[in-house]
């Protein structure tokens, strides 16, 4: 078994790939509260319109109304977007079910699956190699590249919102089993699904959990179809981790190793 797993780490070529997200345009987070506020400008009370004062204070009663908050309900709450002051609205994010949060004055999600892109979270970011769907509740998914290891650094300003990241693979050679290796620097979740060309997604495992030890699932060739009849491929693997925290790493691989079928 020792001499086994030395030769796989001679066999998977070790290759490092920081990915990078794309920029995201940052703004000061506090706004600005108006001195001269023409809704209630006949009184201390300055509240933009979204709630009252108490007895005659200019303390805003809390919560504000109409998804706004601050002590003049000058900002929108979380999930929503827009310009409050002066009777202004908050809007709900609008982000595909991609994210729980916009920015506040442009309304842009932070998607919280890495590899989701758009000022929705609607589509995959295929310049990074993300591809798939993020509408109807679907995803992106990283591809990896057979016998290659990969490692994820979700790190950084840019990053801090991602929960989740997904890969897939379909393993190109039908005499050949398949190994899945992972490791998480801090705890996440993990699941992992079975797609074949003539039926719908299915679960091979739910709520495994990833750790800082390398964990290896193994797919054998007798129960999965590898490889491809014609243009349709046969068998892939959706690999999701969620539920992390930024900062982390994630090493990931799929390897079928020719000479496995020697043994
Ligand atoms: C905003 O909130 C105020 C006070 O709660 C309320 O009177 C007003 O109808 C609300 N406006 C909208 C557009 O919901
Ligand atoms: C409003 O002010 C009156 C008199 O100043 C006081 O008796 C009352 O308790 C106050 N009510 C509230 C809700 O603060
Ligand atoms: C991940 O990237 C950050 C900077 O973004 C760097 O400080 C850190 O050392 C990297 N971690 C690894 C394991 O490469
Ligand atoms: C993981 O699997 C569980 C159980 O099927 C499901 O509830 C959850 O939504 C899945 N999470 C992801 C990110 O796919
Ligand atoms: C997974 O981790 C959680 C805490 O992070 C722990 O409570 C649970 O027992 C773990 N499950 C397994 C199967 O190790
Ligand atoms: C796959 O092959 C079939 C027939 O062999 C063809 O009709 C179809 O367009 C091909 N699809 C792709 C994506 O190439």
């Amino acid at each position: 078994m020792h001499g086994m797993e030395l030769l796989l780490q001679m066999m998977v070529v070790a290759l490092t790939l920081a990915v990078v997200s794309q920029p995201v345009r940052t703004f000061p987070q506090e706004q600005e509260v108006r001195s001269e506020d023409p809704v209630t400008s006949n009184s201390a009370c300055r509240c933009n319109g979204h709630s009252t004062c108490a007895n005659g204070t200019s303390i805003c009663n809390q919560p504000c109304g109409n998804f706004t908050r601050g002590p003049h309900c000058e900002q929108c709450v979380s999930g929503y977007y827009g310009n409050p002051v002066n009777g202004g609205k908050c809007i709900p994010c609008e982000c595909n079910d991609q994210a729980a949060e916009c920015h506040p004055d442009t309304g842009k999600c932070f998607c919280t699956t890495k590899g989701i892109v758009g000022d929705h979270c609607e589509r995959c970011d295929p310049y990074n190699h993300y591809f798939g769907d993020p509408t109807n509740k679907g995803s992106c998914f990283y591809e990896l590249t057979i016998d290659y290891q990969f490692m994820f650094n979700i790190s950084g300003k840019n990053n801090h919102h991602y929960t989740q990241i997904n890969f897939r693979n379909s393993p190109s050679n039908p005499a050949v089993d398949a190994e899945f290796r992972i490791a998480c620097s801090v705890p996440s979740k993990l699941n992992i699904t079975v797609k074949t060309a003539d039926d719908v997604e299915r679960p091979i495992l739910t709520n495994h959990n990833c750790t800082f030890n390398q964990h290896s699932y193994w797919f054998s060739k007798a129960e999965y179809k590898f490889g491809a009849l014609g243009n349709v491929t046969l068998t892939t693997f959706y690999v999701y981790v969620y539920d992390f925290r930024t900062p982390l790493w994630i090493k990931s691989s799929f390897s079928q190793p020719k000479w496995w079928k020697l043994l």
